[in-house]
């Protein structure tokens, strides 16, 4: 068995954590050549000793240099590179067989249509490039010779309920519907007349899924479910009312697909990343991720319900803009990401953030030919305007 090369981008957050857990295992199966951060230089030194990359990168100048110091004191060999271009050179970079798409928003576009444009299998839990750039990134990906594999558990479930992952196409297999599946976030139940003092601890504290604050907070509004919508679009190919989102509170199916013939195939799991992270680290065979098994005697039932857009119009609002396309996903998120980051440095309440995203939505002329070049700039104008509001 040849030994993969990995270069995981955004090593020291959620996804990079668990993806090393999983790699922890495997020492047959994959080596680690790369891990990118930005700013936690304790944490990736850390990851540094223990798995003797050949690069690390971080995109905080000083924080690289910080970490290049300790990793020389500490006898390590590990190359040190700063900035974040380092994330896209790695991407493509010619010993790199295998890419963890695992950086947080609209900066990790670059490195995945790198990664994408170099031939790479890429492992994507960063949703936002997708949500921007949409099946784009998936034509460069057929061009190039690139084969995506979705981390994100629902269209990672999606894809394992698909044969071929879907890429024998949407009519031979025979598909319906794609049964997109959400928690429906720690907020669930509360009364919006409460929305407004929300707390950023609040709503970091998901009831299932331990995650990075920025998708914490996504889940919350539910606006992750939005994103993933789109997601689900560009990844399947499918216009947006092929998908329909599902509550489903346990956090246990993933998501489903359902077929002509009436059946419908879910995949289940614990609320653990790293299911889907050994699903497509491994794909496709299986291999051990080290996670609890689930005890369907003891879970008992399963509970589903349909969204409240009333509640939580973000789910409105990315239905709207993965109908309309164009740059109009790129000015939704770039929206979500400044109003998400300003939520959480306590500047504005829970329930304005989708009041500035369809502000953003309303203002920002939508360009129909979707190109890397209208996308960033859509994604550019789309940040200043928020920020103009805050
Ligand atoms: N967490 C989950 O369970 C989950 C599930 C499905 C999908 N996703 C998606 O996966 C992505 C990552 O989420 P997360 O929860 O893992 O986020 P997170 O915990 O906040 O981690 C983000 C990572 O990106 C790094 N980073 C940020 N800016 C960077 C830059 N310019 N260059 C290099 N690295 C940079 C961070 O480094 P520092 O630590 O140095 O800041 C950190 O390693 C998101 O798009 C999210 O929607 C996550």
């Amino acid at each position: 068995m040849k030994v993969r090369a990995v270069a995981i981008l955004g090593s020291t957050g959620s996804i990079g954590v668990n993806t090393l857990d999983v790699v922890r295992l495997h020492p047959d199966r994959f080596s680690v050549f790369a891990l990118t951060a930005n700013l936690n230089v304790d944490a990736l030194f850390a990851q540094c000793l223990e798995f003797s990359p050949d690069i690390a990168a971080m995109a905080d100048e000083a924080s690289a240099a910080s970490l290049k110091t300790r990793l020389y004191q500490a006898g390590s060999r590990t190359e040190v590179l700063q900035g974040e271009a380092a994330n896209t050179k790695l991407a493509g970079h010619a010993q790199v067989d295998v890419v963890v798409a695992g950086i947080v928003g609209a900066i990790g576009l670059l490195p995945t249509l790198a990664a994408a444009r170099a031939g790479k299998t890429i492992l994507v839990a960063n949703k936002e490039p997708l949500v921007m750039l949409g099946s784009q990134i998936m034509h460069e990906a057929l061009d190039h010779g690139a084969t995506i594999v979705p981390v994100d558990s629902e269209h990672n479930a999606i894809f394992q309920c698909m044969p071929g992952g879907g890429a024998d196409g949407m009519l031979i297999s025979g598909i319906e519907k794609i049964l997109l599946t959400g928690s429906g976030g720690p907020f669930r139940e509360m009364a919006m007349s409460e929305f407004a003092g929300i707390t950023p601890e609040q709503a970091c504290a998901h009831p299932n899924w331990a995650m990075g604050r920025k998708i914490s907070v996504d889940s919350a509004t539910m606006m992750n479910k939005g994103l993933e919508l789109i997601e689900a679009c560009a990844l399947f190919d499918v216009p947006p009312g092929f998908v329909q989102i599902v509550v489903h509170p346990q956090s246990i199916i993933h998501s489903m697909v359902q077929y002509v013939d009436g059946s419908i195939l879910a995949q289940m799991g614990a609320p653990d990343m790293r299911t889907p992270i050994a699903h497509a680290l491994g794909w496709p065979d299986r291999i051990e991720s080290g996670t609890k098994r689930l005890d369907l005697i003891e879970l008992a039932h399963f509970d589903f319900q349909a969204p409240d857009e009333i509640k939580f119009p973000a789910l409105r609002l990315a239905r709207a803009a993965a109908q309309e396309g164009g740059t109009l996903p790129a000015i939704l998120n770039a929206a979500n990401e400044v109003a998400v980051e300003a939520f959480l440095n306590n500047g504005i309440g829970f329930d304005r953030i989708p009041v500035l995203i369809e502000s953003a939505m309303d203002t920002i002329e939508n360009q129909q030919e979707r190109s890397l070049e209208s996308v960033l700039e859509a994604d550019q104008r789309s940040r200043h305007y928020v920020e103009g509001l805050l």
